[in-house]
């Protein structure tokens, strides 16, 4: 089993990646075998819209995008970290999304099924915010879920936390990173048992 953790942080070491961090080794204790992209690492382009994909569900752009595809589409699990920027996710998370756009097409224009063999495969969000309101995490939330829709993802799970702002604050929250380990140990330990 496959857990895959999308870094959609710009700032290394930051908050979204400590968590994620966390859920990932929890994931591990409980049996997958993990793997990391750093989004900000990547050298890519947005979607430009030219619609090169509309015919065959496959992106024309020739970036870094193309080894992600792959790992997007064999993941088992997929754990989106992103920080909210603009009551959004960042500028490199989303600019990742809309390159989803072709997977989307495959999905729902030329209405190819995945080929994963009804195995139900699972996304999952973390982000933070520095400030406190009620709608922080809407507009991202919106976002991720037709993410993971167009993935083919159910959307399983998020950790959310507010009031979260210098790099690596999140330490500070009492249960913050002690919840991404556990409920990344218990997700796998979940995923495998119904696998049986
Ligand atoms: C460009 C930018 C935009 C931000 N926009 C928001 C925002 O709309 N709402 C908010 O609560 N925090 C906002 N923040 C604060 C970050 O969400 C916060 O510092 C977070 O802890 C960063 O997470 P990281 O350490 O994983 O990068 C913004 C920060 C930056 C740099």
């Amino acid at each position: 089993m496959i857990v895959l953790g999308l870094f959609g942080s710009p700032r290394r070491g930051g908050n979204t990646d400590l968590l994620l961090e966390e859920m990932l080794k929890g994931a591990e204790e409980g049996g997958a075998q993990i793997e990391r992209i750093i989004i900000s690492e990547l050298k890519f382009s947005p979607c430009i819209e030219c619609h090169g994909c509309d015919e065959t569900g496959e992106c024309v752009l020739d970036d870094d995008m193309e080894k992600v595809y792959p790992k997007l589409l064999e993941a088992d699990w997929i754990i989106l970290a992103s920080p909210i920027f603009f009551y959004g996710v960042t500028a490199w998370t989303k600019a990742l999304i809309d390159r989803v756009q072709s997977l989307w097409v495959r999905k729902y224009r030329l209405k190819l099924t995945p080929g994963d063999q009804g195995r139900r495969r699972k996304g999952f969000f973390i982000s933070v915010g520095a400030t406190r309101g009620a709608k922080l995490f809407d507009g991202a939330r919106l976002t991720v879920k037709y993410f993971f829709d167009a993935l083919g993802l159910d959307f399983e799970g998020q950790l959310l936390f507010k009031g979260v702002e210098g790099k690596g604050d999140i330490r500070t929250h009492p249960t913050a990173l002690r919840e991404a380990f556990e409920v990344g140990k218990a997700s796998v330990n979940r995923t495998l048992k119904e696998r049986g």
